[in-house]
């Protein structure tokens, strides 16, 4: 195989650089964020920097840009503490991407897109009704990385929906029965199949298959 040395990444032209770099890391699983702001006017935008940090307390995190390129959500969060976390699916793959679009302040996105806003569980903040996998967040932590003006959002997850029949018996969720996608760089979307479980890996014995 070839050898791009960082020397010559950085010497590339800034788009092809900044698609190299965001497939590097792989696939991501790319899902609507929803915030309100003051006035109780919902937003949404597409991330895919979301990563697991820990199962008990249930902590899930994000990244934000800086600011300046993607205000909304986060001075949402800093208003409120609470957002949900919605998986995108192929039927409303177009208006999910339209959520990415810089919408001024203020402007109902859901209605902006043609998406459309579910309140339940006496939470204050929309779910994505066409979604198949919703879950709810309180914040716990916004960390700013200050190399390059990120923030790592930390979130305690509050509620959880989805269909019981994406269940296995051992709590694991199929989602490639929902079609969650998953993205790589900032414009490719995939659906996804099934491989193999495995077992706990121990230095004894070679991990067996599990059934799901
Ligand atoms: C496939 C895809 C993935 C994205 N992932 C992220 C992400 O992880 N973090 C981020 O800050 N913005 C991400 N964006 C850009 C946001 O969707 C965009 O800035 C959005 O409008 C959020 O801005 P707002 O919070 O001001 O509404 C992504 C965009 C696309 C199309």
């Amino acid at each position: 195989m070839k050898h791009y040395s960082i020397d010559e990444i950085q010497g590339w032209e800034r788009f092809y650089r900044a698609n190299f770099v965001n497939s590097l890391s792989g696939f991501k699983p790319v899902s609507l964020i929803s915030t309100i702001n003051k006035e109780g006017i919902p937003n949404l935008g597409v991330f895919c920097n979301i990563v697991h940090i820990g199962a008990d307390p249930a902590y899930i995190g994000f990244i934000n840009r800086p600011i300046d390129a993607a205000p909304h959500t986060l001075s949402n969060i800093r208003a409120n503490g609470l957002y949900t976390i919605n998986h995108i699916h192929p039927e409303f793959i177009a208006q999910a991407h339209q959520a990415s679009a810089k919408y001024p302040e203020g402007v109902n996105e859901f209605s902006e897109v043609g998406l459309t806003e579910d309140y339940k569980a006496d939470f204050v903040v929309p779910f994505v009704l066409e979604s198949q996998v919703q879950y709810a967040m309180e914040l716990t932590e916004i960390i700013p990385l200050v190399m390059n003006n990120t923030f790592l959002v930390v979130g305690k997850l509050l509620h959880a929906f989805l269909e019981p029949s994406m269940l296995s018996k051992d709590g694991f969720i199929k989602l490639d029965e929902a079609s969650s996608m998953v993205s790589l760089g900032m414009d490719a979307y995939y659906t996804t199949k099934p491989n193999v479980r495995l077992q706990y890996a121990k230095p004894d014995r070679p991990a067996a298959q599990i059934d799901c």
